[in-house]
């Protein structure tokens, strides 16, 4: 259970070798020992995300997870939970992909559909279903300024993380009685695999500090954050821009 300052015991993280939820799990488990169950693809990367943990004094489970693997996804969450109460879970997997060909090619426009907002569903059911029974805990989705407002340069990516933003924001409203806090974390351009070799935008950050978001969000049950905090006020305005100007915004 989370204790009374906010620190859980047990945390399942969905897309676990992301660099933003690794970050948050590291955050987490630097306050007590966890139980960490890594929800991920197998290979070096998870193989090193456990490692680190370990070392770390963490007791570490993994599950295999992939996110296209729709019919699959019900049976992961059950796995992760098979050894006990989850405390916080945090759906951090996620695929960038290419605007161009996400909308002139069907097949990556369907996979980051799939990835981003299809299976972000469907693992939100199978946690919806899991917290409901348990009665406590804490689900948190990474999703994105992006989906806030869809640019020519990333409409694609956008349009699913706006579709996830808004069914975990109907969840948080869906949980609320059962005892469960959902958390949507809106964070903008982060340094992270994801984004490697690009031109960082205004107000660009760390995974590390989009973990202290995450862990202080969690400690207050906030119900949505930004990341870094003043990216709130500038999607705030960038929302109201006319078209004419907006499409005119080097973003
Ligand atoms: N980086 C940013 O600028 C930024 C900004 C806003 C929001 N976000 C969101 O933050 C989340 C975490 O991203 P990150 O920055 O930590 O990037 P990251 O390190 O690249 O993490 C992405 C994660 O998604 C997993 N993933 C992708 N496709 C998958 C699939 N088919 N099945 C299972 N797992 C899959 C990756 O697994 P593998 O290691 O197996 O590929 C990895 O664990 C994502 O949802 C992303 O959309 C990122």
């Amino acid at each position: 259970m989370i204790d009374a300052v906010g620190n859980p015991q047990s945390i399942l993280l969905l897309g676990g070798t992301s660099e933003i939820g690794l970050a948050t799990v590291r955050a987490f488990a630097a306050d007590r020992a966890l139980r960490v169950v890594l929800a991920a693809r197998p290979g070096p990367r998870l193989d090193a995300a456990r490692t680190e943990l370990e070392r770390l004094g963490c007791g570490v489970e993994t599950v295999e997870f992939d996110a296209t693997k729709l019919d699959t996804h019900a049976d992961v969450v059950k796995q992760a939970f098979a050894g006990g109460d989850i405390d916080v879970a945090v759906v951090a997997f996620g695929l960038l992909g290419d605007n161009e060909r996400g909308w002139t090619d069907v097949e990556h426009a369907v996979e980051l559909a799939q990835v981003n907002y299809t299976a972000t569903v469907s693992t939100g059911v199978a946690l919806a279903e899991r917290f409901r029974e348990q009665g406590h805990g804490s689900i948190v989705a990474i999703s994105s300024v992006a989906g806030e407002r869809a640019r020519r340069s990333n409409f694609v990516y956008g349009s699913t993380k706006a579709g996830m933003d808004a069914f975990y924001t109907g969840l948080t409203e869906a949980l609320r009685e059962h005892g469960v806090t959902v958390t949507i974390v809106r964070p903008g351009f982060v340094h992270s695999k994801m984004t490697e070799g690009m031109d960082p935008a205004p107000l660009a950050t760390t995974p590390q500090a989009v973990a202290d978001v995450v862990v202080d969000a969690v400690r207050n049950r906030k119900e949505l954050v930004w990341a870094p905090a003043p990216m709130r006020f500038v999607m705030s305005a960038l929302r109201h821009v006319p078209r004419p100007i907006f499409r005119k915004l080097p973003i």
